[in-house]
Formats: structure tokens, sequence, C-alpha cells
């Protein structure tokens, strides 16, 4: 039987960070759900698809094949047999990613893939929708938030350090809408699901974060075994 860690929350909390670095500490697989996203993306790509031909899309859905597996400790994503790791991560596959995600056929079609993935595996998954949807009975549940002046002031510090060029005031923009859209997303909307546990990080440092998070996974490890 698996074990199942879900996270969400929304951007600037630090889930994907943490999610890393539990997946390999506590030896838990960890799904990356955004890439299978970005296989769709890359797929009408390649096949000189459209984003607006919706129905070519949904008919495209059964002829995408994905695949995860662990190589030298880094985790290799394949899609219809071809190593895509790097090629999933282009500027191309980026900028069209998030409205390939809002087909609702999409989604349905991605959910199945991520559930497969997860099948038999002790696992660790982030995203928007993971306990709400995905896995709405997964053995851990955590929501992990903050402030969106603080999540803003994270952003900032990371975009300055990558050398990007934007005011605080712009990223802080950025948060709002994009938090909007996350929650009032037809399908896979980001909400707190009732049975998680809420992790406020506005004053937490990711070490303190990732602290607390591997503490409640493992109190909730000892109850399964
Ligand atoms: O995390 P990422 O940047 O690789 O995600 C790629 C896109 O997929 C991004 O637009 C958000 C979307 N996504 C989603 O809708 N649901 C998920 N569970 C994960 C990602």
């Amino acid at each position: 039987m698996s074990f199942i860690v879900a996270i969400d929350g929304p951007a600037g909390t630090g889930k994907g960070t943490i999610t890393k670095l539990l997946s390999k500490e506590m030896g838990l697989v960890n799904i990356d759900t955004g890439a299978t996203y970005r296989c769709v993306a890359l797929y009408i790509i390649q096949n000189n698809i459209k984003l607006e031909e919706k129905e070519r899309i949904i008919a495209a859905l059964p002829n995408i094949h994905i695949d995860m597996k662990i190589e030298d400790g880094e985790q290799t994503i394949f899609l219809n047999g071809e190593d895509v790791t790097k090629e999933i991560r282009s500027k191309e596959v980026t900028q069209i990613v998030s409205q390939v995600s809002s087909i609702k056929e999409v989604r349905f079609a991605m959910v199945e893939v991520q559930r497969n993935l997860a099948n038999g595996k002790d696992v660790i998954m982030e995203g928007r929708d993971i306990t709400t949807y995905v896995f709405p009975n997964a053995d851990v549940k955590i929501y992990l938030d903050a402030d969106e002046k603080e999540r803003a002031q994270r952003r900032y510090k990371e975009m300055q350090e990558k050398g990007i060029d934007m005011s605080y005031e712009e990223v802080l923009k950025n948060i709002q809408i994009r938090d909007k859209n996350d929650k009032e997303k037809e399908i896979g909307a980001l909400k707190i699901a009732e049975d998680a546990i809420y992790v406020d990080t506005t004053v937490l440092n990711i070490e303190e974060v990732k602290d607390k998070v591997k503490q409640i996974i493992e109190e909730k490890r000892v109850i399964r075994k």
C-alpha cells in the first residue's frame, strides 16, 4: 500500500523547495505534477497543434504517454519513450503550459496520469489541487500559506538573485493576479481542504518550514505503521 503526502498552497510559500528536500530526506518519490502538463504542451508544439485548436488537443490526449524515473538521484521525464526532461522547461513550453493546463479534458487526463504514477509508491506531491482533487484521501494533507507581502518579498529576492529586473510592486501585483486565477479556476481551484493541516510560513525560514512539515509527516507515518 502506498503512503501519500499531499501539499497545496499559493505561489511563494516554499512548497516546491520543501517537497524536493523532503523527498530526498524521507525517501519519498516526488511526482512533479506540473511536468505532466508541460509534456502535453510540448506534444502539441511538436505536432504543430495550435492552442486555439482545442478539439485537436483533446483528440491527441490518448497518444500522450508520460513516465517518470529517478536516474542518478534526478527525476527524468519521458514523453512517448523519449527523455524530455530539458525540453519541457523551454520558454516555448512555459509560455503555453498555463493555458494548456486550464483545458478541462487535459486536467482529467493528467490527473489520471498522476494517480497512476503514484500507484503503489510512497510519494510526496505538491500543487494547487492535490489535497482536494488528485488525492483527497492522502495520508498527510498540508496547506502552506503566507502573507501575500511576504510571498512577494521572497519572489522579489529570488528574481534579484537571478538578475531579473522587476520591481517589488510588479512582483506583488503578479502574485495577486496569480492568487486570484488559482482560486477562481473552474477545475482544480486552490482551496484549503477541510482536513488539511494549515501551516502559516510568514515568519518562518525555509529550514523551519521543512522541519515543521517533516514532523507532521513523521507523526502520521508512525500512526500508519
Ligand atoms: O509547476 P510548473 O511551473 O511546472 O507547472 C506548469 C503549469 O501547470 C503551470 O501553469 C501550473 C500548472 N499546474 C496545474 O495546473 N496543476 C498542477 N497540479 C501543477 C501545475
